[in-house]
């Protein structure tokens, strides 16, 4: 069987990664660059190996492409492009529309489409299967299901193996080919009653994890007003065997998923008349700890960071990836900066970032952790700087939240 994937980043790569070891996969993506260097053998995702795509290559059953032409004749089709938010900060459907233009014009036998990317409820029933229907040229009646991905980039004890995979076609035959397909490389299938229940799983996910880190960074705040240890606090209320998760503060969320996700929620609740301050109310808390943080870092130096040299330390969003898609450390520089500090940042795995080159980690007035990632060891940050304020809690001997 023949499985085109459309995206090749994050969820793209990943997937063909597994499904090329069943299936003749082919990558398809816009962006060239990508592409080459795909067809190298060289991966740009963490946690998919170049030694597997080659041997995938090597095997004739992976390649990658940007032209519509190598996927005429594919037997299924996998969506994974990004779902962003426009400037208004409302769900982006362009990169979704134009997966749909793709498939639309260029696939004209009967294939399975399977929508992976993030989106609200009621995204693969009123708009995916309408645009492909409108782009295509003759009357072809595709399958369609959803399936929304789960990859926590950069994780090793959890993959498409093992982590249990959401799935509902809006026909019955639709989910039997969704399950034949993911069967051959996931372990646990859990079939929905409907595609909007799916959709609707996969965005209060990660709205349970953006509500429960706003509501620890508040709880930092809060602790430091009375004087606590944040830290001793929560590992208190962790030894409660049930009825708590543990939630560790920081600089604010990141990635393409948690900043992102919660506000489509948001978006179509309010849209159908359902308030969703909770939501609403998460995201702002979560992006004013950039302000907090500085804040802090201001009341510690004699109230002034103007002509301050500030090393921020960690640039990724998350530890061990090199993803600086919505990271918390873009807003605390622009506080910095707008407060007069002298900013440069240190991120080994990042290495380059807005045009600007990782900068060493020593000789500054003040060092702020955003990201720890394991290379970079504890003593070394301890002396980069006079002063050190640690947001990640695994800095001990630094001032933090
Ligand atoms: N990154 C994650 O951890 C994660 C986890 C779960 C779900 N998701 C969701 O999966 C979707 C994809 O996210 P991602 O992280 O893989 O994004 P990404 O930016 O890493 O990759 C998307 C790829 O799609 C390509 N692309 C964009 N438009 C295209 C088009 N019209 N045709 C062909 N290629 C196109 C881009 O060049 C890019 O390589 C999003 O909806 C996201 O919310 C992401």
């Amino acid at each position: 069987m023949k499985v085109a994937i459309i995206g090749q980043g994050y969820v793209g790569l990943t997937i063909s990664a597994f499904a090329g070891e069943y299936f003749d996969v082919v990558g398809f993506d816009n962006n060239t660059k990508i592409v080459e260097q795909l067809n190298k053998g060289i991966s740009h995702i963490e946690g998919v190996e170049s030694s597997v795509l080659r041997s995938w290559i090597k095997a004739g059953r992976y390649r990658a492409t940007n032209s519509v032409r190598d996927i005429a004749d594919t037997d299924l089709v996998v969506i994974a492009v990004p779902t962003p938010l426009t400037s208004e900060r409302k769900p982006d459907l362009t990169f979704i529309d134009a997966a749909c233009r793709t498939i639309g014009e260029n696939i004209k036998t009967p294939v399975l489409v399977i929508n992976e990317s993030t989106s609200f409820p009621g995204t693969l029933r009123n708009y995916i299967k309408p645009a492909i229907e409108k782009y295509s040229t003759s009357r072809i009646e595709h399958l369609y299901a959803i399936s929304p991905e789960r990859v926590d980039p950069g994780r090793s004890d959890f993959n498409q193996r093992n982590t249990p995979r959401l799935f509902a076609g809006l026909t019955p035959e639709a989910s039997v080919k969704t399950r034949d397909f993911y069967s051959r490389f996931c372990d646990q299938l859990v079939e929905v009653s409907s595609p909007e229940v799916a959709e609707a799983a996969k965005l209060f996910e990660n709205t349970f994890r953006q509500v429960n880190i706003a509501l620890v960074n508040e709880f930092a705040q809060i602790a430091h007003a009375l004087g606590i240890s944040i830290y001793e606090t929560l590992d208190a209320a962790n030894t409660k065997p049930y009825g708590f998760m543990k939630f560790t503060p920081s600089a604010g969320v990141g990635g393409h998923c948690i900043p992102v996700d919660p506000t489509y929620l948001a978006a179509v609740a309010e849209e159908n008349g359902a308030p969703a301050t909770f939501i609403r109310r998460a995201n702002i808390v979560n992006l004013e700890m950039s302000e907090y943080i500085v804040n802090r870092v201001q009341a510690d130096n004699d109230g002034s960071l103007q002509g301050k040299s500030v090393l921020v330390v960690g640039v990724a969003y998350k530890p061990n990836v090199a993803d600086v898609r919505e990271t918390a450390a873009e807003l605390v520089i622009k506080h910095l900066r707008d407060r007069g500090a002298v900013v440069s940042w240190h991120d080994e795995v990042v290495g380059s970032w807005h045009g600007e080159s990782s900068a060493p980690l020593s000789g500054a007035d003040i060092a702020i952790v955003i990201t720890k990632h394991d290379v970079v060891s504890e003593r070394d940050i301890l002396a980069s700087a006079p002063y050190i304020f640690d947001t990640t809690g695994k800095v001990a001997e630094a001032k933090g939240l």
